[in-house]
């Protein structure tokens, strides 16, 4: 056979000349996915022992190449692999240099297989590997939020509506309600990679091949579930990387909600909380100040988030089947927002882990507002016998009486509220202190320290 001089070492058969410096430049992945080479070998070396077994190719090629891709990952590992934009991505990078370590059995590897598969394989293990990290990360932050919880399962702060005063509540009800939270993030991660476990390999370009592939073997090789059912869909298919950033987009919110929470509480301004050392940073100008950027970069994460969510969407959206060039923009994107929540998860843990709770100061904020004023309404209703609506307007004047005064609700005389209302008596003051208040909220998912207590006790067992 004659050997044809070519453009290209991969399709040069047709071309007559080489890529102009800015098609080289659109074109070129390698400089972000050369982080899927683990997975791009991984796949590889499935893809040759399956078509050794099928009698695709022979045992000694499918050694050969074996061999040569584990040589070629730790040249990467250690660094002294030499990544070429000529070479234009991953896939081709590793086979160029597998060419060269072991010459022609190199040039079998890539028999009913395509880089459309390939990809759409090497970027879902990467992002199912995410997935796993994703709930490592949710799992500490979760056992994080619960030892907070366990500490504070009876102390007592302001519950806020609108930012106003509005109940008292537990510090470790507030600490549950992120559990919650973060355990349906957990959740959501844990269907999200359960979803995305079929595997692509085999659909070659398209339509599937006509070698007598074993596609099971593959998918089980590579832990999945199963092959994925339709060829044009297992390569065109990105649902797993959106629903990944989606609830990345999710869990992030979740993470912002709680550093807005923190910065507002370690302000001067509130002191509910004082923030380690370890995650506040000084001013260069104003020796006094401790500022919480942890808390701050935190919150801001999930623009980055948001918008790789949106990015990936509106790259996808009005694709026609099947791969397109465009999907190439799906994966710098992804790898930044997976990089940005880890991240993320990491500084919460540890600024939750080291959360210092102002005790005394939330009990006295939990006081201020007139906080206890649903709990008069309720014993006006409980003890007198009133129809709510009378009660909550009784409370009313009450709360107005003691604005006017300057005074909290349990320092009105009792003569002074039957001025409101003349069967109001003594045994009211039992239900105006906030102790009071939280213990007596024990529906079930309520604020009270018992009702918490076992909260915590639930999730535990659920993630032991
Ligand atoms: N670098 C490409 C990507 O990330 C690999 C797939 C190329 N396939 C193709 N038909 N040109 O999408």
């Amino acid at each position: 056979m004659t050997k044809l001089k070519q453009s290209n070492a991969m399709w040069g058969g047709r071309f007559s000349a080489g890529p102009d410096a800015v098609m080289e430049a659109i074109n070129a992945s390698i400089g972000f996915d050369k982080r899927l080479a683990r997975q791009d070998i991984a796949g590889s070396r499935a893809h040759a022992q399956m078509l050794a077994a099928c009698g695709i190719i022979s045992d000694s090629d499918a050694e050969a190449i074996g061999e040569g891709l584990l040589t070629v990952l730790s040249e990467i590992e250690g660094g002294t692999f030499q990544f070429k934009v000529e070479l234009e991505d991953i896939h081709m990078n590793v086979e160029a240099r597998l060419t060269e370590l072991i010459g022609a059995p190199a040039g079998r590897l890539h028999t009913a297989r395509s880089r459309n598969d390939q990809v759409a394989l090497d970027f879902r293990m990467w992002v199912r590997d995410q997935c796993d990290a994703v709930e490592a990360g949710l799992l500490a932050l979760i056992a994080a939020f619960l030892d907070q919880a366990e500490a504070g399962a009876d102390m007592v702060m302001p519950g806020f509506t609108h930012l106003q005063v509005a109940q008292p509540v537990t510090w470790g009800h507030h600490m549950m309600a992120y559990v919650e939270m973060f355990g349906r993030d957990l959740s959501r991660v844990r269907d999200a990679r359960a979803r995305m476990n079929e595997c692509p390999l085999g659909a070659a370009a398209l339509a599937g091949t006509s070698f007598p592939i074993d596609r099971e073997m593959t998918a089980e090789a590579l832990g999945f579930a199963r092959p994925a059912a339709n060829s044009l869909d297992a390569v065109a298919d990105r649902d797993f990387a959106l629903e990944f950033l989606g609830l990345a987009s999710i869990c992030a919110t979740h993470l912002s909600r709680f550093a807005e929470e923190l910065v507002i509480w370690s302000s001067a301004q509130f002191r509910f909380v004082t923030l380690s050392d370890r995650f506040s940073t000084g001013s260069s100008i104003m020796p006094q100040k401790k500022n919480p950027d942890a808390a701050e970069l935190v919150r801001a994460k999930v623009g980055r988030i948001n918008g790789a969510l949106i990015g990936l969407l509106t790259v996808m959206k009005g694709l026609p089947l099947t791969y397109s060039k465009d999907m190439q923009e799906d994966k710098e994107q992804v790898f930044d927002a997976a990089d940005a929540l880890m991240l993320a998860m990491a500084a919460m843990a540890g600024m939750v882990q080291d959360l210092r709770p102002n005790r005394d100061v939330l009990e006295a904020a939990a006081a201020s507002g007139f906080s206890t004023a649903t709990d008069l309404a309720d014993w006006l209703v409980r003890a007198l016998g009133m129809p709510f609506r009378e009660a909550h307007h009784v409370t009313g004047a009450l709360v107005k009486m003691a604005e006017d005064k300057g005074c909290d609700l349990p320092e009105l005389s009792l003569e002074e509220m039957q001025k409101v209302h003349s069967s109001i008596n003594q045994s009211v003051y039992d239900i105006l202190g906030v102790y009071n208040s939280t213990a007596s909220r024990a529906s079930y998912g309520g604020t009270s320290p018992d009702q918490v207590a076992s909260q915590i006790a639930r999730w535990r067992g659920a993630l032991a």
